[in-house]
């Protein structure tokens, strides 16, 4: 038994960020966001739309390209940082608006990496037999935990959401592998100081921005480098495969100097390496299957594509995955 996608769906909010309108919030300018992070511009979810919103949205597509319906569905697992609320899970939401009654629904908190700690998760539970059908979403609102005064983070992120819906099938076409690490140590690297239980809320948190994201980019760049090329190294090797057999890399879209590294150092060529992170930034979570859907809909995926997903995040959370289209 192997766990096929079997449809892929993706939304991103209307409204469009640009570095323009960036340089009237923050010193910083075009030119500076582009050399170092390869972004153009970002979307921002609307003040009435949330990040169950923009998943609903995302598996609405999924399905309907599946010809599957809600009810079908037998398990909805979901990568985010940013859920509507600290709990319930988003997922629970998610499932609610979709009419999905059959599924169980959970969140998993993996950070950059939410996505492909869900695919793994859907995967092992689909190769099991216990069901036939799971919901994996990637949903961010990363603009709603971005302080929008700091211009070291806030240049960096956007809103967004994608699914894929897997299929337990018999055969050889499906997720071949997932490899997935952590390391706790370096949690404050990146990480949202408040609210939590460790900082309950207060007004003095929020003088203090303890609500928003905090990075110490450099050092996150050079640990994100190093793993996502170790483990997408270790994914090929399992797989008896070569960067000469990928026909897609789909990388978690952070920072293209990040991917450009990554790229070089798997001996892949440029064709290979699947970018978007000019137009809708780091979305967290969402960005690997946002990246498969829009591959998908341009009728770029042939049926054999070995497609070679790795992503870096809080936590540290760091992974890696192979696909047979
Ligand atoms: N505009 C202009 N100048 C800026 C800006 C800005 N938006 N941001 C920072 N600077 C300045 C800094 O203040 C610093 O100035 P100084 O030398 O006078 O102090 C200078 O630019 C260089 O800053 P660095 O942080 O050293 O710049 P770097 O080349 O490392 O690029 C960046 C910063 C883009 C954040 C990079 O480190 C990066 O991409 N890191 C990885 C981020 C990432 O991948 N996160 C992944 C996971 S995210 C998640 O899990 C939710």
């Amino acid at each position: 038994m192997i766990a096929r996608v079997i449809g892929t769906g993706s939304y991103l909010p209307e409204k469009v960020l640009s570095n323009f309108d960036l340089e009237k919030m923050v010193e910083t300018n075009n030119e500076w966001i582009i050399a170092r992070t390869g972004i153009e511009e970002r979307r921002i979810a609307a003040d009435n739309e949330s990040t169950s919103d923009m998943a609903t949205k995302a598996a609405q597509r999924a399905l309907e390209m599946a010809g599957v319906s809600a009810e079908e569905v037998d398990m909805i697992v979901m990568g985010t940082i940013t859920g509507d609320h600290p709990w319930p899970a988003t997922a629970c939401i998610v499932q609610a608006n979709l009419g999905a009654k059959n599924a169980y629904a959970y969140d998993v908190s993996a950070a950059c990496s939410g996505f492909l700690y869900a695919l793994s998760a859907a995967s092992d539970y689909l190769t099991s037999g216990r069901g036939k059908k799971a919901l994996v979403i990637g949903a961010e609102a990363m603009s709603r935990i971005v302080d929008w005064t700091d211009r070291n983070t806030c240049v960096l992120f956007g809103d967004g959401a994608g699914a894929i819906l897997l299929e337990a099938q018999e055969g050889e076409f499906g997720v071949l592998s997932c490899h997935l690490y952590s390391d706790g140590n370096y949690f404050d690297l990146l990480y949202q100081p408040g609210f939590g239980t460790k900082v309950p809320a207060s007004i003095a948190g929020i003088e203090e921005k303890l609500p928003y994201l905090k990075m110490q980019g450099n050092e996150v760049f050079k640990i994100a480098v190093r793993s996502l090329t170790a483990v997408s190294k270790e994914a090929l090797k399992a797989n008896g495969m070569t960067s000469e057999d990928v026909t897609w890399f789909v990388p978690h879209q952070a920072n293209l100097r990040i991917l450009e590294a990554v790229t070089k150092r798997l001996k892949l060529v440029d064709e290979q390496c699947f970018i978007n992170v000019n137009k809708y930034g780091n979305t967290s979570g969402a960005t690997i299957p946002v990246a498969l859907d829009e591959i998908n809909r341009q009728g770029r995926f042939n049926e054999g594509d070995l497609i070679l997903m790795a992503a870096f995040g809080g936590g540290f959370t760091w992974g890696s995955s192979i696909i047979r289209w």
